[in-house]
């Protein structure tokens, strides 16, 4: 695990340089590893018709599970502001969809947080 979060780690962050932030100026970087070991990146792409945009984790995540990806197990989300940068609510729902157990990752400048999602999403909707 720990060189997992090194991998995933180094990836979104490299994966800020590929972020479209026209209209907020603010970067996103994200990193999904699967249970192979495979890793899926991420930036958020934003559109002049603003609820388009997308944010980092989910087109990481979309990345992933169009390509075949399973057992997704954590996943690194980077700021360039070098603040933690939590999920947004609404990705949060999306990765409990499709990876209740992930790990989420979160660099800062100057520590990085592993969190359970369950932790960030106590209550998620659940349709039954
Ligand atoms: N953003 C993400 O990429 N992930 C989040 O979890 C929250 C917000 C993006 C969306 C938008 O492009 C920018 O950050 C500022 O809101």
């Amino acid at each position: 695990m720990p060189q997992d979060i090194e991998r995933l780690v180094k990836a979104s962050k490299e994966a800020l340089s590929f972020s479209r932030p026209v209209y907020s100026g603010f970067r996103v970087g994200a990193a999904v590893i699967a249970h192979d070991g495979r890793l899926f990146t991420g930036c958020n792409l934003e559109n002049a018709s603003l609820t388009l945009s997308v944010c980092a984790e989910r087109v990481a995540l979309m990345k992933a599970l169009s390509e075949g990806a399973t057992g997704l197990r954590a996943i690194a989300i980077t700021c360039a502001s070098g603040k933690t940068c939590y999920p947004c609510g609404s990705c949060r729902q999306l990765l409990f969809e499709y990876a209740p157990e992930i790990k989420i990752v979160l660099p800062s400048r100057s520590s990085i947080k592993v969190l359970d999602l369950k932790e960030l999403l106590p209550m998620p909707f659940i349709k039954k």
